[in-house]
């Protein structure tokens, strides 16, 4: 499919798809009604600008362009992906399919909609097979579900290009099988939301009060196992039988209103906002946002560490870029001659210290990460450790030469200073465009992993790796090789 989608309706939900889009080298064409929409999407274009690149340890692709068009008809002509992003209200969004189909008649047609029923979204079109729900969640940019239904009359092969193409662009597609209102996580959030009105209503607890009864628990371990697999670890050896047995009873009582709703008069209302405006003290619902954004990303960063829930998918998202940008080549299809581009990624937020730049640590995993590169270049990849031998490294020398922020993109290239029998000595050379940022030099000694002594490497290895350090040679060798840290005798 050409990376090129129609969005229409650019407010909340429709920046933050044009933003995903874009991030991901999708040309965006979006059109709202409101003239402060370009504004608006741009708001949130900014946001996931700063935060967005973090998320993945290699780079983006070029971003897309972004073109607000003066009608439906001109953003969805000849687009073969149509969002629809307008308010959640049924006669709003059938207007704009019947301006859409007077334009497009065979664009897949995917709906924001937080819990509408596809079969009723669909009721008026006259090509409805086309029409899905792609129900995301805030910030779009950020978040990787997104939930896919099909209508009675949706073509179901629309549900399947529907998953790779949202995968393709970092998501985790959760097919719905069952059309229901409100689909599967807004039946759940609205349960607790509808609850939590009921306390503040009944004078139980103030808006911050519930909210800490969230974030400071639950919260944190609903960010990587949802409330089943939670309570099955809450039972005990018992699992979820225990689980059952004991809490069975207080279900039955049961603690919970959730059958009602409070009225929602307009005192109630006030009252409510009120409390979160004294929540939120002097942070303004933009500075909320990019704190909410920062904490994400260092969510999902930790999350990829266990290649677990949403940073399994950022992991995933990884390898699709890496295939993109040539970053999974292997040493037998780079030039010898020059120096090799072992990263190509954005310096994530949660990787700056109290100076505003990057922690020195995080020198060390980028270096890291590139000898890592390097290593599954010349075929000391996963499969191979597993038989038995790796390297080790031995010896770091960092040079830090000049500032980096987070945002920054980087690249590092890498030379072969020697790669001999049991020895890998590299030199690394981090950049933003062409400034030099800091040098790394690694010696890495090839192991066996069972006696855990130095060992050969593997025909292939030493193949690959004389190849390209007889390449190197002939390379001006970096002045500052060997150097120790600089201190006069
Ligand atoms: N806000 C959320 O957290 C959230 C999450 C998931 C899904 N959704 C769903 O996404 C959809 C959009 O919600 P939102 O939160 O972005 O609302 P929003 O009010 O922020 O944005 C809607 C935009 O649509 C524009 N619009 C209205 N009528 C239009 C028309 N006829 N043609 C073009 N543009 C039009 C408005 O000017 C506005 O900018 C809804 O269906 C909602 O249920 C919202």
């Amino acid at each position: 499919m050409e990376k090129q989608v129609a969005i229409i309706g650019g407010g909340v939900i429709g920046g933050g798809w044009a933003a995903r889009f874009m991030l991901n080298g999708w040309d965006v064409r979006v059109f709202d009604l409101d003239p402060q929409a370009e504004r608006k999407t741009q708001a949130v274009l900014d946001n996931a600008r700063r935060a967005l690149p973090g998320l993945t340890d290699v780079a983006l692709p070029e971003e897309g362009t972004l073109t607000h068009c003066k009608s439906i008809a001109e953003a969805v002509f000849d687009c073969a992906l149509i969002i629809e992003a307008v308010p959640e209200r049924l006669e709003v969004k059938h207007a704009v399919y019947a301006e859409i189909e007077a334009a497009n008649t065979t664009g897949i047609i995917a709906s924001s909609t937080s819990g509408i029923m596809p079969s009723d979204l669909q009721s008026e079109l006259l090509y409805p097979e086309r029409l899905i729900v792609a129900h995301p969640f805030n910030p779009v940019y950020l978040l990787p579900l997104v939930e896919l239904v099909a209508g009675a009359k949706t073509d179901a092969a629309n549900i399947e290009k529907a998953k790779a193409l949202y995968a393709s662009i970092g998501m985790h597609p959760l097919h719905c099988r069952v059309e229901i209102e409100g689909f599967l996580s807004d039946r759940l959030q609205e349960a607790l939301w509808r609850e939590a009105l009921w306390l503040l209503k009944d004078g139980v607890a103030t808006a911050e009060e519930l909210d800490a009864a969230i974030a400071y628990g639950p919260g944190l371990r609903w960010a990587q196992m949802g409330t089943m697999q939670t309570f099955h670890l809450a039972g005990g050896e018992g699992g979820m039988r225990a689980m059952l047995a004991m809490f069975g009873p207080c279900l039955k009582w049961p603690w919970t209103k959730l059958m009602d709703v409070p009225d929602l008069t307009d005192d109630f209302v006030e009252m409510v906002g009120d409390q979160c405006d004294t929540q939120s003290g002097a942070l303004t619902p933009r500075d909320l946002e990019r704190v909410r954004d920062s904490n994400l990303v260092g969510i999902i960063r930790s999350l990829r560490g266990g290649d677990w829930g949403a940073g399994a998918t950022a992991k995933a998202h990884d390898r699709v870029l890496a295939t993109q940008n040539g970053m999974d080549a292997r040493a037998a299809d780079v030039d010898p001659n020059a120096p090799i581009t072992t990263a190509q990624r954005t310096i994530p937020l949660d990787w700056t210290d109290y100076n505003g730049h990057m922690n020195e640590a995080r020198y060390l995993q980028a270096f890291g990460d590139a000898t890592d590169r390097f290593m599954e270049m010349i075929g000391c990849d996963g499969a191979y450790i597993a038989t038995g031998g790796s390297y080790f490294t031995a010896e770091t020398h960092i040079r830090h030469i000049d500032e980096v922020h987070a945002g920054a993109r980087i690249e590092i290239r890498t030379q072969v200073l020697l790669g001999e029998g049991k020895k890998m000595h590299l030199w690394h050379e981090m950049f933003e465009g062409e400034r030099l940022l800091a040098s790394a030099e690694h010696m890495l000694i090839h192991v066996d992993l069972q006696s855990r002594r130095p060992s050969a490497p593997s025909a292939t290895i030493e193949a690959s790796l004389t190849r390209i350090a007889a390449g190197h040679a002939a390379l001006a060798r970096p002045d500052a090789a060997g150097s120790s840290v600089g201190i006069r005798k």
